[in-house]
């Protein structure tokens, strides 16, 4: 695997790729790579010649200090797991390389940015915008691909690439979960053994809208599911909502694809997750 910690070395090297007409597969991460991340360079190894992975944990998307401080940074054994992948190229840069200064950046990204996460996490997606478009003007990728678990982030990366009209093709990955459910995410590892058996309600209550959406009405799938989520002692919730799965209002009728969404506080570890209910 070759490693770039500067956006000129990745440049050069990858326009020499371009030149030998090479398709680029770009998946971006914050590191701390678990099997999710590894099944998105699968993926991304199906449909590109050349797979690029980025590991920069983004500053500017935390509205936490401390949340960016306790992030974690497992840097060796992420590129051990990169080079198990057959992943072609890291990059993995310092912070001043990708940022300037304290750079100003603002992208009307309208209601998408304020629903949902954008509530619980003001300021949020205009940083993912903002790194994901620097990354993207470094990398040229033909394709990005993201996972479900952040189906927000999705919609929000693609409304800034339709907007900006920028060449690349993003493509929504699968949700990997552990055998009992558990969507697997970079934080799971914060959460003690009892808050790992209270974070299951998140999953199984997804299960159960699934299982129930059919026959039942939303207005009640939502308010059930809120109250198991919330009878589950050490858990706070913070949405759970059935929603529209184009711009995340309320899902109605006339909505195509319908996508439940939760967001929790387990003990101290902020978790989302997600289940396509139709599409
Ligand atoms: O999903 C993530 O890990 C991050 O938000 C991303 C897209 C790499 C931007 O920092």
């Amino acid at each position: 695997m070759k490693t770039y910690t500067s956006r000129n070395g990745l440049g050069e090297y990858l326009s020499g790729l371009r030149g030998g007409n090479k398709t680029i597969g770009f998946v971006p991460t914050m590191g701390a790579l678990h099997q999710g991340h590894l099944s998105l360079i699968a993926i991304a190894q199906q449909r590109c010649d050349v797979v690029a992975c980025s590991i920069f944990v983004n500053p500017t998307q935390f509205n936490d200090p401390k949340d960016l401080e306790k992030y974690p940074r497992p840097i060796q054994s992420d590129i051990e797991k990169l080079e198990q992948a057959g992943c072609d190229i890291l990059f993995n840069p310092e912070v001043n390389e990708m940022y300037a200064g304290n750079e100003q950046w603002h992208l009307d990204l309208g209601e998408l940015e304020h629903l949902l996460e954008g509530k619980f996490r003001p300021g949020h997606y205009q940083g993912v915008t903002q790194v994901v478009y620097k990354l993207f003007d470094i990398v040229k990728p033909d394709m990005a691909f993201f996972g479900q678990k952040d189906y927000q982030q999705f919609l929000v990366i693609q409304k800034m690439a339709d907007m900006l009209n920028l060449p690349v093709k993003l493509v929504m990955c699968p949700i990997l979960r552990e055998p009992d459910g558990l969507a697997m995410s970079s934080r799971n590892i914060h959460l003690s053994a009892e808050d790992r058996r209270r974070a299951l309600v998140l999953s199984k209550t997804l299960n159960w809208v699934k299982e129930n959406f059919n026959t039942a009405s939303i207005d009640s799938l939502q308010q059930e599911s809120a109250a198991m989520i919330s009878a589950e002692p050490g858990v706070s919730l913070e949405y759970f909502e059935i929603a529209d799965g184009r711009d995340l209002h309320p899902a109605t009728a006339d909505s195509r694809t319908i996508v439940a969404l939760v967001a929790a506080k387990v003990g101290n570890t902020r978790l989302i997750d997600n289940e396509i209910l139709s599409s």
